[in-house]
């Protein structure tokens, strides 16, 4: 495969960057296609860790184009400070012409709209759906708007849209001379990054690059296929990539599909296989299950299959790349979901309607755990048998291949068992 999306296949943070991360030194390009800095994508080279909100994860590797695509939505000031916090200046990034501009007015909208809801979704507060929200009135503003003659006109329009919502909530109304001055030193920052991505991309295609479009998320907080409405704004599957980054569908080779050896969730909604207790502390403190982004603690449950074969269904995986398999050792048993029981009835599919998910009942079958550590592994055959079966286990019951497997947080602690990029 040239051109391959990096999906995650559970509630998002299965480990996305570092697998971006692994598979860029192969490839030519890596470009984000949705979603925001609620995003976070950790790297780590060296014992020397990274934190990526917006910028992909390919650009820790030298050589590599990096691309924030049409369907992102990007703070410029997270972004700038993000880059500045690079430590280097040799990266090669473009940044769409028409993604769209979060201003600090959506975060205020997020924390606030968040705040007056009974049931919270338990946003990253980074004003994501807020920017969505814009966008889909088309009263948002571009990136090529912002770095245009018309951007002071365009602001003062959604500035003045926005006040209305302001007002009604009782909130101090936007400066609007604060924020143009700021976002028009921002705009001459970034103006030499701004491009069509979309020619850029297909240009690339065109002389037979290898391209990743690194999701960010997972698939169960997609706006359409998640566990609506506990879900983000964006659609992180791979059916998303065409629309979000102006390359044609065919043109895509495969999906790879990133995938906790358990699962966790940070946020509020259903997780049919969560725990707590004992075994989840373990998981928890061992796999340093707190958010990337808001430093919440996630919430932990088994592997669920339910859920795998469902991205699987929606995004079609041509292969898995299963993370923090070393978190697993120690334990006698390890349960895998393989179907739920909603009103009496097994069930292998998620149900649209959130009542309905929330009465799943998780059926596991359950594995012998192995004690090894596993940390120091380089390949599939020195696994503790009993690893070797649980990653079986899961390819046997979603029918997905296993390209990757990894066993702590470092680059060099990925192991690849098939190669996932033509040479
Ligand atoms: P992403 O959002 O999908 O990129 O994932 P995050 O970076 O938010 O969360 C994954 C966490 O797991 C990070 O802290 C990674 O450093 C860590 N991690 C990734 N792979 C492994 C692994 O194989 N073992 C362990 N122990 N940690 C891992
Ligand atoms: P990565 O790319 C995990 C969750 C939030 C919340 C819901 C909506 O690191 O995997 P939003 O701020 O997007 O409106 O929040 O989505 N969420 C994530 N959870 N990883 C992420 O990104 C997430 N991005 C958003 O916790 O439940
Ligand atoms: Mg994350």
């Amino acid at each position: 495969m040239k051109r391959i999306v990096v999906v995650g296949t559970q509630w998002g943070d299965e480990g996305k960057g570092k697998i971006t991360d692994f598979l860029a030194q192969k490839a030519d390009v890596v470009t984000r296609y949705q979603g925001g800095n609620n995003a976070g994508h950790t790297v780590v080279i060296d014992h020397k860790k990274y934190a990526l909100h917006l910028l992909p994860s390919g650009i820790l590797n030298a050589d590599k184009v990096n691309i924030l695509a049409n369907g992102m939505v990007i703070n410029i000031e997270a972004l700038i400070a993000e880059l500045k916090n690079l430590n280097h200046t040799d990266y090669q990034l473009f940044i769409s012409d028409r993604a769209h501009v979060t201003f600090p007015f959506h975060i205020t909208l997020d924390k606030h709209e968040e705040f007056l809801k009974t049931e919270k979704i338990g946003t990253t507060n980074k004003g994501i759906g807020p920017t969505y929200k814009d966008k889909a009135s088309r009263i948002g503003i571009r990136v090529a708007t912002l770095v245009s003659n018309e951007f002071e006109s365009e602001l003062r329009k959604l500035i003045d849209e926005k006040n209305i919502d302001f007002k009604n909530y009782g909130l101090p109304l936007i400066d609007f001379d604060s924020v143009y001055k700021t976002y028009q030193a921002y705009a001459n920052i970034i103006k030499p990054l701004v491009k069509d991505t979309s020619l850029l991309l297909n240009d690339y295609i065109g002389s037979g690059k290898n391209i990743l479009f690194e999701g960010a998320q997972g698939t169960l907080l997609c706006l359409d296929h998640g566990t609506y409405p506990f879900v983000t704004s964006s659609s992180p599957t791979a059916a998303s990539v065409p629309l979000n980054t102006g390359v044609a569908p065919w043109l895509i080779d495969g999906a790879i599909g990133v995938t906790k050896a358990y699962s966790t969730r940070v946020g509020a909604g259903v997780m049919p296989t969560e725990i707590s207790g004992d075994i989840a502390q373990s998981i928890r403190i061992k796999g340093n299950e707190f958010g990337t982004t808001t430093g919440r603690p996630r919430r932990i449950g088994w592997l669920d299959c339910v859920v795998l074969n469902y991205t699987n269904r929606v995004s079609g995986l041509s292969y898995l790349a299963i993370t923090l398999l070393d978190v697993l050792s120690g334990l006698d048993t390890i349960k895998i979901c393989t179907s739920y029981t909603l009103d009496g009835k097994e069930i292998f599919t998620i149900p649209a309607h959130i009542k309905d998910y929330e009465k799943c009942v998780a059926n596991y079958i359950e594995l012998p755990g192995w004690h090894e550590d596993i940390t120091g592994v380089k390949s599939f055959d020195a696994l503790p048998v009993n690893a070797q079966n649980y990653l079986n286990k899961i390819t046997e019951l979603t029918k997905i291949p296993l390209a990757i497997f990894s066993v702590g947080p470092r680059r060099d602690q990925t192991i690849e068992v098939s190669s996932i990029f033509e040479d």
